[in-house]
C-alpha cells in the first residue's frame, strides 16, 4: 500500500525512519496529473534507490499571474494508482498552507541562468521552482532526485543551485519520453485542440532537422535557428515564443556551435505553451 503523507513534520519522520534503517532515499518532484514521462521517472529513480518518495504538489510560485495555475490539471486518485504501480511506496503530498505558510518570506533565486529560453516569457517562473525544490529537499531528505531532459532550463538551473548551496543530493537526468509522432509527453497536452495536437509534432521535426543540420557541419547558429523556425512556423496554429541553439553551460548564444549545444524551442498552441529540446554534443575545434 501506498503511504500518502501529507505533513512536513511526518515526512521528515519517514525520512529519518528510511535513513536510520539505511535506505537510499529517491526523490522525484511532480505537480501530478501523471503521464508515461512521470513514470519513466520513477523507473529511473528505482533503479539507484529502494526507496522512492514521489511529491505531488502544484506549485502556485511557479506560475506567472496570467498561467493556468487554477486550471492546472489535477487527479490525485488516479496518480497515487499509479505510482503504487511504477514501484515507488511514498507520495508526498502537501497542502499550500502548510508549503506556503502566512509570514512566508524566503525564496531561492539561481541568477544568470534563468534570465533567457522561459526566463524571458516567465520572469518569476524559475525562482519558484528553486524554492519549492529546495522545501523538497528540506522535506524529503533524498539521496538523489530525478528530473525530466524536457525542462532542460530547469535541469541546469537545479544543477547550478545544487552545486552552490552545496546540498548533498545526486541530480538524475532522465530521457524525455514521447508519443509516437515525437511529440513530448506533458501535462499540459491536455490542453491542446484535436487540430493543435496535429501540429504539435512539428516541434520535435524542428529539433532533429536542427541537429542534423549541425552533425552535417553546420555552425552557424543563425542558419539552424532560421531553418528550425520556418518549420515551425509553417504550422497552423503555432505561435514561436522562442527558438535559440546556446551554449549548454551558460544558456547563452555561442558565434559559432561548439562544445555542448542545446537546441531549444517553445511554441505558444492557443492557451498550451509546449516546450522541448535537443541536446548536440559538436567537436571543439583543436587548434592545428
Ligand atoms: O517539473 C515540474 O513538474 C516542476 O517544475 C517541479 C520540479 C515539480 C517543481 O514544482
Amino acid at each position: 500500500m501506498i503511504e500518502v503523507i501529507q505533513t512536513i513534520s511526518h515526512m521528515h519522520q519517514v525520512a529519518d525512519q528510511l535513513r536510520n534503517a539505511g535506505d537510499r532515499v529517491g526523490l522525484v518532484p511532480t505537480m501530478g496529473y501523471l503521464h508515461e514521462g512521470h513514470l519513466s521517472l520513477i523507473t529511473r529513480a528505482l533503479e539507484d534507490a529502494n526507496q522512492v518518495v514521489v511529491s505531488i504538489f502544484v506549485n502556485p510560485t511557479q506560475f506567472g499571474p496570467k498561467e493556468d495555475l487554477a486550471a492546472y490539471p489535477r487527479d490525485l486518485d488516479r496518480d497515487l494508482d499509479l505510482i503504487e504501480k511504477a514501484g515507488a511506496k511514498f507520495a508526498y503530498v502537501p497542502e499550500v498552507e502548510e508549503v506556503y505558510p502566512e509570514g512566508f518570506a524566503t525564496y531561492v533565486n539561481v541568477e544568470g541562468l534563468t534570465d533567457n529560453l522561459c526566463g524571458i516569457s516567465r520572469p518569476e517562473h524559475f525562482k519558484g521552482v528553486t524554492t519549492i525544490v529546495s522545501k523538497l529537499f528540506a522535506a524529503v531528505k533524498p539521496h538523489l532526485a530525478v528530473f525530466g531532459q524536457k525542462d532542460a532550463q530547469q535541469v541546469l538551473v537545479i544543477q547550478r543551485m545544487v552545486r552552490d548551496l552545496n546540498f548533498d543530493v545526486e541530480v538524475v537526468v532522465a530521457p524525455t519520453v514521447r508519443e509516437a509522432d515525437g511529440v513530448a509527453k506533458s501535462s499540459r497536452n491536455v490542453y491542446l485542440t484535436p487540430e493543435e495536437r496535429q501540429d504539435a509534432p512539428a516541434l520535435y521535426r524542428a529539433l532533429q532537422k536542427g541537429k542534423a543540420l549541425i552533425e552535417a557541419g553546420v555552425r552557424d547558429p543563425e542558419e539552424v535557428v532560421r531553418t528550425m523556425r520556418a518549420m515551425i512556423n509553417a504550422t497552423p496554429y503555432g505561435q514561436i515564443d522562442y527558438v535559440e541553439a546556446v551554449d549548454m553551460d551558460q544558456l547563452a548564444p555561442m558565434s559559432a556551435l561548439s562544445g555542448q549545444v542545446l537546441l531549444a524551442v517553445a511554441v505558444y498552441f492557443g492557451k498550451a505553451r509546449l516546450i522541448d529540446n535537443v541536446w548536440v554534443e559538436v567537436p571543439r575545434k583543436t587548434p592545428s
